[in-house]
């Protein structure tokens, strides 16, 4: 059952599910870059950002979701510019798309110099979160609502990215499927060969 964007300004009811907006799951984390997060040439390791993005988007999932959820996927990550340590990293993350179980978020990385307030947009990436029960299986989450041209435009964006996702996902599935066929046929040759 899904409730009007009206019903969602009055809250969140228990057991159904109501649609909500972009804002309402907005999430903005900012941390201060220690030593013990840097590599080997000092800069802050890509592996603690990538674990920070993880961490704004599956927060954003939640929040729109109102249940646990997991990542299935995280689309290619650019690092544009170094983050240093000492610097304050701000991540920024929002709903881009929903389908019926799985969620898109985009997450923003923004560095700041606190001493200058100098920023730079260091990194964004798109990642894939599915809300479960608590056995682990998939569930519904509420629509999303799109309050302006520009977050429809940025729907209608996800809605293609993810489309081209499932695509890529069912040829996986029957690459395996042939590599496993393959390589079942092979053992049965090999056993042949010993009987
Ligand atoms: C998430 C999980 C329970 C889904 O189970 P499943 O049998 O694949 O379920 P489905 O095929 O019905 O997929 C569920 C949804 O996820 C989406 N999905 C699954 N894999 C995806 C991928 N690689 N990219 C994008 N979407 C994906 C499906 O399109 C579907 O979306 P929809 O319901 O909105 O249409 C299961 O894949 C899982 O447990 N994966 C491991 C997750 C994990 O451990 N992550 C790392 C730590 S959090």
């Amino acid at each position: 059952m899904s409730l009007s964007a009206t019903d969602s300004q009055h809250g969140e009811a228990k057991g159904k599910i109501i649609d909500k907006t972009i804002a309402e799951s907005r999430v903005r984390l900012s941390q201060f870059m220690h030593i013990d997060q840097a590599n080997a040439v000092g800069n802050v390791h890509g592996g603690e950002i990538v674990k920070l993005v993880d961490e704004a988007g599956a927060l954003a999932a939640i929040r729109h979701a109102r249940s646990l959820v997991v990542t299935v996927a995280i689309d290619s990550m650019t690092f544009m510019e170094p983050i240093y340590v000492g610097n304050v990293v701000t991540l920024d993350a929002e709903l881009t798309y929903v389908g019926n179980t799985s969620m898109e978020v985009r997450v923003e990385v923004i560095a700041e110099n606190a001493l200058t307030g100098a920023r730079t947009t260091t990194n964004s990436a798109y990642l894939v979160y599915v809300a479960i029960d608590n056995q682990g299986r998939p569930q519904r989450v509420p629509p999303l609502i799109a309050e302006t041209d520009d977050e429809r435009e940025i729907m209608e964006a996800a809605h293609e990215r993810q489309a081209y996702r499932k695509q890529q996902r069912q040829r996986e599935k029957q690459a395996r499927k042939r590599l496993k066929a393959t390589q079942g046929s092979n053992v049965d040759q090999t056993d042949s060969k010993h009987v």
